[in-house]
């Protein structure tokens, strides 16, 4: 059976992620944007894939999340819904998708939500977008936040350095994230912070936070899967650890292929029909 009909597995929810918190459980994310993907992590048992924008970068080759659009994101995100059973399916709003007014944010949400089957949406900034996110978890949309490093603000920042390593902007983001769980977000994305910094907003907040190059006290961790994995070239953050080196099997891989195609020993008399 499938879909909601199916009772053999539970499914996380947003909800879940708060008690989880609550009871001392760590939470753990993985982005996906693909089928394939989708199925191996929640196969595996991760609690969220996030279909990030960060598909921009990774699965499109962009410098950056910016040119990523709605269409683009839904395209992945109904991907990946339609292979997940049981981790919470959360996909971002690209950059513009929401910044340009509240109508066009909860249209695009919407819209989302509608073509995809994703469970909560995601979406990068502080106070400035608090109303939104009230409005969005008001009509019954769930939304994790995302402070610290926001990669749609890149050219704001000037690059990927750590963020609110000065004492303004870390207060400054306690702020945001107080207003962002007042606001109602079930989760918060902390990412490229001091440790200290997100171990505080860790108390300060009675929703999820979620890590990546935070340190080890939020209450969960988000790795982008391609890096994670080995597949990504050249990118070697200190906060990254790589479990696989898939780059390198699928390199091998395909030397293998290649030897045999050119040698005439693929396919084999029990390969042919
Ligand atoms: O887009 C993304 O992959 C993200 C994670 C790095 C948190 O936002």
């Amino acid at each position: 059976m499938a879909g909601y009909l199916n009772t053999d597995i539970k499914k996380v929810t947003a909800n879940k992620f708060v008690a989880m918190k609550r009871q001392g459980e760590k939470i753990s994310m993985l982005t996906a944007y693909d089928f394939t993907t989708a199925t191996i992590l929640d196969g595996a048992g991760v609690d969220g894939i996030l279909v990030g924008d960060s598909a921009s970068n990774v699965m499109a080759g962009n410098a950056n999340t910016l040119p990523i659009t709605v269409d683009e994101m839904i395209y992945h995100a109904r991907s990946v819904a339609r292979a997940v059973r049981r981790a919470l399916v959360v996909c971002d709003m690209p950059f513009g998708s929401y910044q340009v007014s509240k109508d066009m944010a909860v249209a695009n949400a919407v819209r989302i939500m509608k073509e995809t089957g994703v469970d909560a949406l995601k979406m990068e900034g502080g106070k400035e977008i608090a109303d939104i996110i009230k409005h969005l978890v008001d009509i019954g949309i769930p939304v994790i936040g995302h402070l610290g490093l926001t990669p749609q603000s890149v050219h704001k920042f000037g690059g990927y350095g750590v963020r609110a390593q000065e004492t303004a902007e870390a207060e400054k983001l306690i702020a945001d994230a107080v207003a962002l769980d007042e606001a109602g977000c079930f989760a918060i994305t902390l990412e490229k912070v001091p440790a200290a910094l997100a171990t505080e907003v860790t108390k300060r907040v009675s929703c999820a936070t979620i890590g990546i190059g935070a340190g080890n006290a939020t209450d969960g961790q988000i790795l982008v899967y391609a890096d994670m994995l080995g597949l990504t070239q050249g990118f070697k953050p200190k906060f990254l650890r790589q479990y696989a080196n898939l780059g390198k099997e699928m390199t091998d891989a395909v030397q293998a292929y290649i030897t045999d195609v050119k040698a005439s020993a693929f396919p084999s008399a029990e390969e042919s029909y």
